[in-house]
């Protein structure tokens, strides 16, 4: 069972800047809900109702969005706006939230690092709120698809998707060998972070949704900074993959790149067209 998502939100978003100067990137709005609930939404799809967030300076909106607004609600109580909140009041019920910071963004590896006072020892799902993903004509969300492979293979997962060659230095990148035809299952045997076309081993990209077992912190506490300083989760998963055994999973679905203002607009146009408000 997985119980608890861990939402790494404390980066500077500065790919959206000035807007994310006071704003955090998470709660910017794809049409009129922020990226974060879409996240927590998903995660509350796959039976996880604990979050667990990391945040940084700057980052007060998070906790207040997913807190009750006594005077706001006060205000449009009886009026024809009061349903406008019957969603996020939904997951206020059903989830809880619990919140820590990172004081240094040291990287996504430190973030989840600096999470482990809210997992403890379990494992655990990662969501990073600006991959905004939907099933997109599949039943299952992603994270949902996640969970059940979790509970046949019981070791981390990794959700990739196929990008184009000449986009692998933007993300880190997989090599591993198909185990699961029907499910487009790989174990992972090679990773890189970041790796330009010339020097990718394939054109897996990994995507912000993960599954760690808790044996992950004790290898991000010894990871030392890697590519651009930072302490990278992908070196960390490569260690993991050696020790024991990670799975790359070929998700169904698709995913917006909301840490970048195309993947933004392409999200916003993808659900306006869906019509969801
Ligand atoms: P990104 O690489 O997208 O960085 O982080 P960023 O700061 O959010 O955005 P840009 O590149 O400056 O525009 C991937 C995820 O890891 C989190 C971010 O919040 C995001 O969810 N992160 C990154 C942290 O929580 N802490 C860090 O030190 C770095």
């Amino acid at each position: 069972m997985i119980n608890k998502c861990l939402f790494p939100a404390a980066g500077y978003g500065t790919r959206f800047l000035p807007a994310t100067k006071a704003t955090p990137k998470e709660m910017l709005p794809v049409l009129t809900k922020p990226l974060i609930q879409y996240g927590v939404e998903e995660a509350l799809e796959a039976g996880i109702s604990t979050m667990a967030i990391v945040t940084g300076r700057g980052k007060r909106a998070i906790e207040d969005h997913f807190d009750i607004s006594y005077e706001l609600e006060h205000q449009i109580k009886g009026t024809s706006k009061e349903p406008l909140l019957d969603e996020i009041r939904s997951l206020i019920n059903q989830c809880t939230f619990s919140y820590t910071r990172q004081t240094e963004m040291k990287g996504l590896g430190h973030a989840i690092l600096t999470g482990e006072t809210l997992i403890g020892k379990e494992s655990f799902a990662v969501v990073l709120a600006d991959d905004l993903c939907t099933p997109a004509g599949y039943t299952e969300g992603i994270l949902s698809q996640m969970v059940a492979i979790y509970e046949k293979y019981q070791c981390s997962i990794i959700a990739i998707e196929e990008v184009s060659p000449e986009n692998t230095d933007k993300y880190g990148i997989i090599a591993g060998h198909l185990i699961d035809n029907t499910d487009d299952i790989y174990r992972v045997t090679d990773m890189v972070e970041k790796p330009s076309p010339q020097e990718a081993p394939t054109n897996l990209a990994i995507i912000g949704r993960y599954i760690l077992t808790p044996d992950i912190f004790d290898i991000l506490r010894m990871t030392q900074p890697g590519k651009g300083g930072e302490i990278q989760l992908t070196d960390a998963l490569l260690e993991q993959a050696k020790q024991r055994k990670v799975i790359a999973y070929r998700f169904k679905g698709t995913r917006f790149d909301c840490g970048s203002v195309n993947g933004f607009v392409e999200a916003t146009n993808y659900f306006f067209k869906k019509g969801e408000k």
